[in-house]
């Protein structure tokens, strides 16, 4: 039995009733899922779920996973930084997920996934991440403070955050966004 996915962030956790409102617009985009702990989240709520990851190993054990429940997560090798840009036609998500990955040239694309009425939620590092000597140190990886709701400029912001969150070796200073295309 493969090992199993972490637990999911509070933040993406606390949106389950918001994005289990999304059920009717489309099914939902766990975008750089990893093993898919919110691929999975998101999928015990009632969405049926694409979850893409360039990291093959990682999806087969969150389809394994997806099997063994009987959800609907349809795990999907892809480069979300190809120049071919992402394998979705535009307005074909109901909500967008995407935690602790970050590519600036992106965050138009990820916008236009989104149906009217969309959700999109995201939460990665700050640099202030820097602070506490584990995780990613490239600033391309990093938001300022800030940053996150002005790299959705046409998206109706409904919760924006930023703070340290947890401790000692799983402590993480993040921003958090959830962000609404209008209907
Ligand atoms: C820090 S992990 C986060 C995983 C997951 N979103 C989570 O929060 O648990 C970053 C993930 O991004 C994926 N990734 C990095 N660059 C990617 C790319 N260009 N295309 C698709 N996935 C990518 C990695 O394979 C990895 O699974």
């Amino acid at each position: 039995m493969p090992r199993r996915a972490e637990a999911p962030s509070p933040f993406v956790a606390a949106q389950r009733e918001r994005l289990r409102a999304t059920v009717s617009l489309g099914p939902c985009l766990d975008l750089a899922c990893g093993r898919g702990r919110h691929a999975l989240l998101a999928a015990r709520a009632g969405l049926r779920v694409v979850a893409l990851d360039r990291d093959a190993s990682l999806l087969r054990k969150l389809a394994s996973e997806a099997r063994a429940e009987r959800l609907a997560i349809h795990a999907l090798r892809a480069d979300a930084e190809s120049p071919h840009g992402l394998p979705f036609p535009p307005a074909c998500f109901g909500a967008v997920l995407v935690t602790r990955f970050l590519f600036r040239p992106l965050a138009p694309a990820i916008a236009a996934l989104l149906a009217p009425g969309g959700l999109l939620v995201y939460e990665t590092f700050t640099k202030r991440q820097r602070e506490l000597g584990h995780g990613p140190t490239n600033p391309a990886f990093l938001l300022e403070s800030g940053e996150l709701p002005r790299l959705f400029p046409g998206l109706a912001v409904v919760e924006s955050v930023e703070g340290l969150a947890g401790a000692g070796a799983s402590g993480a200073w993040l921003a958090g966004l959830v962000a609404r295309r209008a209907g």
